[in-house]
């Protein structure tokens, strides 16, 4: 496989390709997490809330190729015994986001696992580089699913200068082809993390009708909040809303997060009743990235098809240059 982009985390993970497969709850399984692996990047399993036999699974799909896992960190931290579970597997990294890392991140390198944080603040990424995390992923609220409300294009360089020039750093948020990581390479990372794009692929977990809305869905169609937190009873931690396509159920509570509460019992009914492929009620998570895709694709072609493209682009990029 023809290498055409070289960084601190193709050296660092011994991979061609610096794109990376965001750890999608119920969606990254070991099928996609294996295909990015296989055409060249890093595939990462989707550990979510921390569902024992849904990763034994997902592990027992990968085959021989190398993925690394994730993990929603403050859930997690409810099922600690799942941390020495998975570091047993002996991943090729192992992801934290949202909430207190430093637990998890020091049980992966004790097990000699590399570690990645991903985070949405300056300040949280104080506290992974505290913990001396091998990766840290920058992710701006463009993204798919949880986030916080920083954009990615003041976030990512403050990072780098805040890390310094060895760190090694990941783009993710509304990134989703050669444009996406080439512009992230220029701001300071040493790569990209899709979640959206891949979401998208043939590879992907979930129905083909989910896959279908996805490209009838646009950015403008998405929105952050809590709508669905509170349906499904997840218990995240105030500072994080979650980007997913407005449908009605989103529209009806958006701008009344009190009457749901106060509805909760009969909404959490009303919510598990609907059809799961039925969008208008249930959640479909996804980000503005939406805007940039058109059709389901392979993994392989879409890790193929980014890096060629931002090689492309890099390659060309002296020609707004003036030379004397
Ligand atoms: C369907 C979906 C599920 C996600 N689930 C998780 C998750 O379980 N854990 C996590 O750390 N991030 C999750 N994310 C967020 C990704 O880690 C990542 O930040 C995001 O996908 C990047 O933005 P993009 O979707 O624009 O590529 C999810 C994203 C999507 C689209």
């Amino acid at each position: 496989m023809e290498q055409m982009i070289k960084t601190r985390f193709t050296e660092r993970f011994g991979i061609p390709h610096p794109v990376m497969l965001a750890p999608m709850d119920k969606v990254a399984g070991g099928r996609l997490a294996a295909a990015v692996s296989h055409a060249g990047g890093l595939g990462l399993i989707g550990g979510g809330y921390g569902d024992a036999a849904w990763l034994e699974r997902a592990f027992g799909e990968i085959g021989n190729a190398a993925v690394g896992v994730g993990f929603i960190t403050w859930s997690l931290l409810r099922k600690p015994e799942l941390i020495a579970q998975t570091l047993v597997r002996q991943p090729a990294a192992f992801m934290v986001s949202f909430g207190d890392g430093e637990e998890a991140v020091a049980a992966a390198r004790d097990a000699g696992v590399p570690t990645i944080w991903q985070i949405q603040r300056l300040s949280q990424a104080e506290q992974a580089l505290a913990a001396e995390v091998d990766v840290i992923v920058v992710q701006g609220q463009e993204a798919g699913g949880h986030g916080m409300d920083r954009g990615l294009t003041a976030l990512l360089p403050a990072v780098r200068d805040l890390a310094g020039p060895e760190q090694i750093i990941l783009a993710a948020g509304g990134l989703a082809d050669g444009r996406g990581l080439a512009a992230s390479l220029m701001l300071g990372a040493d790569g990209v993390m899709l979640g959206t794009r891949f979401w998208a692929s043939a590879e992907a977990e979930g129905s083909e009708a989910a896959k279908a809305a996805l490209l009838r869905a646009t950015g403008d169609g998405t929105l952050r909040s809590k709508v669905f937190d509170i349906a499904r009873n997840a218990a995240w931690p105030e500072q994080f809303t979650g980007r997913t396509v407005a449908n009605a159920f989103a529209r009806q509570w958006q701008d009344d997060l009190e009457g749901l509460r106060r509805n909760a019992e009969s909404e959490r009914t009303r919510y598990d009743a609907a059809h799961p492929d039925d969008y208008e009620t249930r959640v479909l998570i996804a980000g503005e990235a939406l805007d940039l895709i058109d059709k389901i694709e392979s993994a392989e072609t879409i890790v193929t098809d980014v890096v060629r493209e931002a090689a492309g682009l890099l390659r060309n990029a002296g020609d707004v240059l003036v030379t004397a």
